[in-house]
């Protein structure tokens, strides 16, 4: 056994919670690895988790967390060899994914789920990519089927996904029309993406049909290709209304629902439940558009395609992903209200000493 600390909520409700505890960890089981984490991923769903939002969460006591970056310390009885696992030795820096467990200074992974530091990347760059790349790729690529010069309506585009996904529609040559919750995320991506302004749109529930409007005819496009919406609520149907003959809305996340406080706001959510969209197949038929959503954590269990996503993302973003904020790992409450208040851009990391 050897002692690691984690963040552990015993049950799903409330942030508050979520406390700091010394475990034992047991020694790593059959293809496994103990990895001593250097730097932990926040992502949106744990904090949906944190407050019992999250379909995926583990009923009774958990530790969130989707993704570490580390070092590996030790290494489990080798199962027999098999073309998804990759070759890992003691002391080799290693990113990796896991369903829930990842709050923690050390965890046992299976093999399967690492992979390489990429050569030159810091711990807190490597584990920025894996859970908000794949969600990119996973809805781009094999959902939305982006192509070259496609008219791409992105969503929180200064975000964690979204700046992954800004890369990847980069790299494919597609069109982003990009939406931000605030100016002062619009001038950013202005002068560090360098998209032109009039293809940013900083969303207002009120004018937002307009504001699409006015940025699809700065585009010189009539509608969009793809819809990439993690946003809903009074967002998803101007998009969706917008949408091309074979256009693709790929829909995977509600952020709309979330409340800035510890708890959920449950008027909140009924409110934004009763007004959620609602589409007519055999109007979509006529229209010729489809919608489609996704939950990536179904990836973990799918190895295969697992790894055609990690090979996808080493072709797609070359380079190393932003780190938006770094937080001691003590500070864990900190990084998840930073995350929360949607004044973030890029990552947000926790640092293991
Ligand atoms: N389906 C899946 O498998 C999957 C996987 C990963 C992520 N997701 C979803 O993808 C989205 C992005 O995830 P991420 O981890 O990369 O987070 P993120 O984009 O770095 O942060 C979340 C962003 O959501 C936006 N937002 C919109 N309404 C909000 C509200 N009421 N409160 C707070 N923020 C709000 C904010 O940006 P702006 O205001 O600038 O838009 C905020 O920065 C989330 O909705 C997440 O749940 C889904």
């Amino acid at each position: 056994m050897a002692p690691r600390d984690v963040w552990r909520i015993d049950r799903a409700g409330t942030l508050s919670r979520l406390t700091r505890r010394t475990e034992d960890l047991p020694p790593p089981g059959a293809g496994e690895a103990r990895i001593a984490v250097r730097a932990v991923g926040l992502n949106f769903a744990d904090i949906f988790a944190c407050l019992g939002l999250y379909s995926a969460t583990p009923a009774g006591s958990f530790v969130p967390g989707l993704e570490f970056a580390g070092v590996v310390e030790a290494l489990g009885p080798r199962e027999t060899h098999s073309d998804t696992v990759p070759a890992v030795r003691e002391g080799d820096a290693v990113v990796g994914l896991t369903r829930f467990g990842g709050y923690a200074t050390a965890i046992n992974a299976p093999l399967a789920l690492l992979r390489p530091v990429r050569p030159g990347w810091s711990h807190a760059e490597a584990v920025s990519l894996p859970a908000q790349g794949l969600t990119a790729w996973y809805g781009l690529v094999a959902l939305g089927a982006v192509g070259r010069g496609d008219v791409v309506l992105l969503h929180s585009a200064a975000g964690g996904v979204g700046l992954h996904a800004l890369a990847i529609l980069h790299a494919l040559g597609a069109r982003p029309i990009a939406t931000v919750g605030s100016e002062s995320k619009r001038q950013w991506l202005v002068k560090h993406r360098g998209l032109a302004p009039h293809h940013i749109v900083v969303r207002k529930a009120r004018t937002f049909g307009r504001d699409l409007d006015t940025a699809l005819a700065a585009s010189g496009a009539t509608g969009f290709d793809v819809v990439f919406d993690a946003v809903s609520g009074p967002y998803f149907m101007p998009g969706y209304e917008r949408l091309n003959a074979e256009g693709r809305l790929v829909v995977y996340g509600a952020a709309d629902f979330m409340s800035r406080g510890t708890r959920p706001n449950y008027l909140r959510l009924a409110a934004g439940y009763l007004r959620r969209p609602r589409l007519d197949p055999l109007q979509m038929m006529s229209a010729n558009r489809s919608v489609m959503a996704f939950n990536l954590i179904w990836l973990w269990d799918r190895l295969d395609r697992l790894a055609a996503g990690y090979d996808a993302l080493d072709a797609l973003i070359t380079a190393p992903p932003l780190v938006g904020r770094q937080f001691p790992f003590a500070d864990a409450h900190d990084a998840m209200r930073h995350l929360q208040s949607g004044e973030s851009v890029g990552k947000v990391v926790l640092d293991v000493a």
